[in-house]
């Protein structure tokens, strides 16, 4: 049984998840603070990964123009969102990565011994479990996997703030990647593109898409 303000944030939870949408047409005006913009950013940097390995990393497109390019190539993306995210997911980690040894290392702290055993594990877990180590695309798709609950935070937080925010998927991962990298943003054997988010403020005069989803009887199927 929660406490009342427990209680009270489960209402506000779905209150918010009922209202969001995804936006379609922003304001130019925008007016996304910074303070609200770094608390998004922050519920990335907060969510869980597998292992803890945080297989990610945020592009926040700032540069004049760049947008713009982007768009070219990401058909699903919207102008004059305030801004604009893309989401990397590492390509190479493995427990043999130097990947792996600087999150063990510099990030959690293990000790020689415990690092050892834990790169074990995860070589165990990712080529017997879960067949990650099939092929080049497997190991990317499994980091991929993990920046969606990244972006799935951003969104959620988002929305208690206010904030208007478009997942997109919609882009040509060899145009943009050769847009992005090209302009050195990223090494391409280290980081692939993952997906992009948008945030900013909905155009009142465009009337979002009516939300659907399937009842709930449908999607949830408890076994007992
Ligand atoms: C991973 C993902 C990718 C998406 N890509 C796009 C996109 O490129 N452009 C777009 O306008 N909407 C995109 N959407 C929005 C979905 O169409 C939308 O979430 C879905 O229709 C449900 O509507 P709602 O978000 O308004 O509740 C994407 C959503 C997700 C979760």
């Amino acid at each position: 049984m929660g406490n009342q303000q427990e209680e009270s944030n489960g209402k506000t939870l779905i209150e918010t998840l009922t209202k969001r949408f995804t936006c379609k047409r922003y304001d130019p005006e925008g007016g996304v603070s910074d303070e609200d913009f770094a608390t998004i950013l922050e519920a990335a940097h907060l969510s869980p990964s597998s292992f803890g390995f945080e297989p990610w990393k945020l592009l926040v497109i700032e540069r004049p123009g760049l947008v713009d390019e982007i768009r070219e190539q990401a058909w699903g993306a919207k102008r004059n969102a305030d801004r604009t995210v893309v989401i990397l997911a590492r390509r190479d980690v493995t427990a043999e990565s130097a990947w792996v040894h600087h999150i063990a290392h510099d990030v959690q702290g293990l000790s020689e011994a415990d690092e050892q055993a834990r790169r074990e594990t995860f070589a165990k877990f990712q080529r017997d479990d879960l067949h990650v180590l099939d092929n080049e695309r497997t190991l990317f798709d499994w980091a991929g996997k993990q920046t969606y609950i990244a972006l799935a935070n951003m969104l959620t937080a988002a929305a208690l703030l206010g904030v208007d925010a478009t997942p997109v998927e919609g882009y040509n991962r060899d145009g943009l990647e050769k847009l992005l990298a090209g302009h050195g943003l990223y090494n391409k054997d280290d980081w692939g593109i993952s997906v992009l988010v948008q945030f900013g403020v909905h155009d009142a005069t465009h009337r979002p898409v009516v939300k659907t989803r399937r009842p709930i009887e449908e999607v949830v199927e408890w076994v007992r």
